[in-house]
């Protein structure tokens, strides 16, 4: 044992101290972020990859407002990528393979298709996959026969207007403004349907210019792995559905295991962007790091949901974490992800001021209406469920999930759970929560005078504070 005893500090016991300011307006900073050595984000927000926070609805709105959505991994395989498909295929400039149908088919069939893909054309092509019409919903509007075949509603070929592939998309929006047109196929030199550019997909570009995609026009997502069994196929297929980066994920980065698994990934997918994690520890980064992780996931027991600390006896208070893992990353020029324990904008202002490059969020986005699960109301108040991933609710669902089948009594006796479950308050849509999370960190870096993330860092000076100086930083004398 170690004689000398350090004392870890987390964010309640500090603030951050105002400095000179030349900044107009909060609006006036650049929040973007790395997320890891490559993918970069419009803000440094991460949801985390809980069953209760991160499936494709909230990763789609976390990418259209500049952060990334982890899917998390409690599901099969095929569960996982279709949540990750959901996501690149909500919006690219390009689709590039778009719904088809066939000219034989009848009405009623391409109405289930719009229904069920939620679109609103589908081009029409021929065995060769030559584009022969397009049917758009506006086609079958007032078609009450259902038998009817596709050729007889839609626009023909020569009617329509198409481009080649190739065509950018400044050229496509040219084309579909003179044109007047909603719906753009691409034909590649063979003739075939190669591409579809739609009005809509422009315009939620427009909408969101903040939002984080790849090359492709696509949203980012990120997808969570384990350690051990079939963690190399997960990856793979995940990478496969276009998913931007993995996270290595469990409880104990700082193992064999996990050391061992990051080269495994780094082996077999050697341009995956990889992150690993948690660890709360300089040596533990350092191991990663050398390992192959292009980010490094920081955090032994801060979540809301987390009793490790207190079932274990282990971990890091999050603000030393942090501190001590960013300067062993800086020597490698990696980022570091602050994951758990965010409970208001002002920790994420001081995880990102104590280095970290991002943060990961999992209480303060649970609980919104595109967190998964359902709207329970209880005494006239609205909650959605929050689970820790080491809880005893998350363990049995696991067990039903690899035994299916199973219904009757399971051994909990050897389970030490590490989390607990409960509700949240609902909290509306997420997009109100980053306005505040997203509004509060500007307006901490206006009063440190740093424009972007870096100067916020390099100005910031922190000040432990005693419990008096807590009580006096929140609302005080005054009924709420
Ligand atoms: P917040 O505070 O944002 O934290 O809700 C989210 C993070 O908590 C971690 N997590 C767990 N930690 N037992 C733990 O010790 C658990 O059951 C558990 N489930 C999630 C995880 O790092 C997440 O991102």
């Amino acid at each position: 044992m170690e004689g000398f005893i350090r004392q870890g500090l987390t964010y309640d016991d500090v603030l951050l101290v105002p400095r000179y300011s030349d900044i107009r307006s909060r609006k006036d900073v650049d929040t973007s972020a790395q997320l890891t050595k490559h993918i970069r984000l419009g803000v440094p927000i991460v949801s985390a990859n809980m069953d209760t926070v991160t499936e494709s609805e909230m990763a789609i709105t976390l990418a259209r407002r500049g952060g990334i959505g982890i899917i998390h991994r409690f599901n099969t395989i095929e569960q996982q990528v279709n949540q990750v498909r959901q996501v690149k295929r909500s919006e690219s400039f390009i689709i590039e393979n778009p719904y088809t149908i066939e000219p034989e088919s009848t009405v009623g069939h391409a109405r289930e298709l719009l229904d069920d893909h939620h679109i609103t054309g589908l081009p029409v092509v021929d065995d060769h996959c030559r584009l022969v019409g397009l049917l758009s919903s506006r086609d079958i509007l007032f078609v009450h026969d259902d038998s009817k075949v596709v050729s007889e509603v839609m626009t023909p070929r020569d009617r329509l207007v198409t481009a080649p592939t190739g065509t950018t998309i400044s050229e496509a929006e040219e084309i579909l403004q003179t044109h007047k047109v909603e719906k753009l196929p691409l034909i590649d030199s063979d003739d075939r349907l190669a591409g579809l550019i739609t009005l809509r997909d422009i315009l939620k570009r427009t909408m969101n210019p903040e939002s984080s995609k790849d090359r492709k026009g696509r949203l980012y997502v990120g997808a969570a792995i384990g350690v051990v069994g079939d963690y190399i196929e997960r990856a793979i297929e995940l990478i496969n559905a276009g998913c931007d980066v993995l996270v290595l994920d469990i409880a104990h980065g700082h193992s064999q295991n996990a050391i061992s698994a990051a080269r495994n990934i780094k082996l077999r997918l050697s341009n995956v962007e990889l992150i690993a994690g948690n660890v709360a520890t300089a040596d533990g980064t350092r191991d990663l790091i050398e390992a192959g992780a292009d980010a490094v996931k920081v955090g032994v027991g801060p979540g809301s949901i987390c009793i490790t600390r207190v079932v274990t006896g282990v971990g890091v208070p999050q603000l030393t974490a942090v501190m001590d893992c960013v300067r062993e990353a800086d020597r490698y020029g990696v980022p570091i992800i602050a994951d758990g324990g965010i409970r208001q904008s002002g920790d994420v202002s001081k995880a990102l001021a104590a280095g970290a490059s991002t943060v990961m969020i999992g209480n303060m986005l649970a609980g919104t209406r595109e967190s998964p699960g359902v709207v329970v109301v209880k005494n006239g108040r609205r909650f959605k469920a929050s689970r820790g991933m080491a809880s005893t609710g998350a363990t049995l669902e696991r067990r039903r999930r690899e035994k299916p089948g199973w219904e009757g009594e399971t051994d909990l006796t050897d389970v030490v759970p590490e989390g607990v479950e409960g509700m949240v308050p609902f909290k509306g849509d997420v997009s109100e929560v980053l306005v505040q999370l997203v509004g509060g960190l500007r307006s901490g870096m206006s009063y440190l005078g740093a424009r972007n993330l870096n100067d916020f860092r390099e100005r910031a000076i922190f000040m432990q504070i005693t419990g008096a100086g807590v009580s006096e930083s929140e609302p005080h004398d005054i009924e709420l």
